[in-house]
């Protein structure tokens, strides 16, 4: 399937980032193997460390939509082409992320690279031994 309608879904939430602080607005998107999309946008606070990124609000919207496996991941920032999700949120895309889960880099005209999820999050924590 083209990555073309994630990279839209991620586009169109960034647009409604509430990044008034940082003013680094981040769009992310994910698609379930059911075939779903959620998206979300990075939402910021006054008292910083309490804003939360893109890819949080995405898996929120994914969790409330009933929840799934994720097989691919769009993200996109206006202000840094191939953004990479951060560590806490690579752990958490981690926990419904399938095995060949794969991550699409982007800029504002689209998919700039596909890598797999697995090689940007290697070993990470699992209850799963020796996962
Ligand atoms: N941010 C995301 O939304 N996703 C990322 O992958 C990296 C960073 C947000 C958090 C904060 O609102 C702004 O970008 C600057 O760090």
């Amino acid at each position: 399937m083209s990555a073309r309608d994630l990279f839209f879904a991620a586009s169109a939430a960034m647009k409604n980032a509430y990044a008034p602080y940082s003013r680094f607005p981040v769009g992310a998107a994910v698609r379930t193997e059911a075939g779903t999309i959620h998206a979300g946008c990075n939402i910021e606070n006054a008292s910083y460390p309490e804003g939360w990124c893109a890819e949080t609000t995405a898996l929120g919207h994914l969790v409330m939509a009933g929840g799934g496996r994720v097989t691919e991941i769009a993200v996109v920032a206006e202000k840094m082409p191939k953004i990479m999700p951060c560590g806490g949120c690579r752990q958490r895309l981690a926990e419904f992320a399938t095995e060949d889960a794969v991550l699409h880099l982007c800029d504002t005209n689209g998919v700039l690279e596909t890598v797999p999820f697995s090689a940007v999050f290697p070993r990470g924590f699992s209850f799963e031994d020796g996962k």
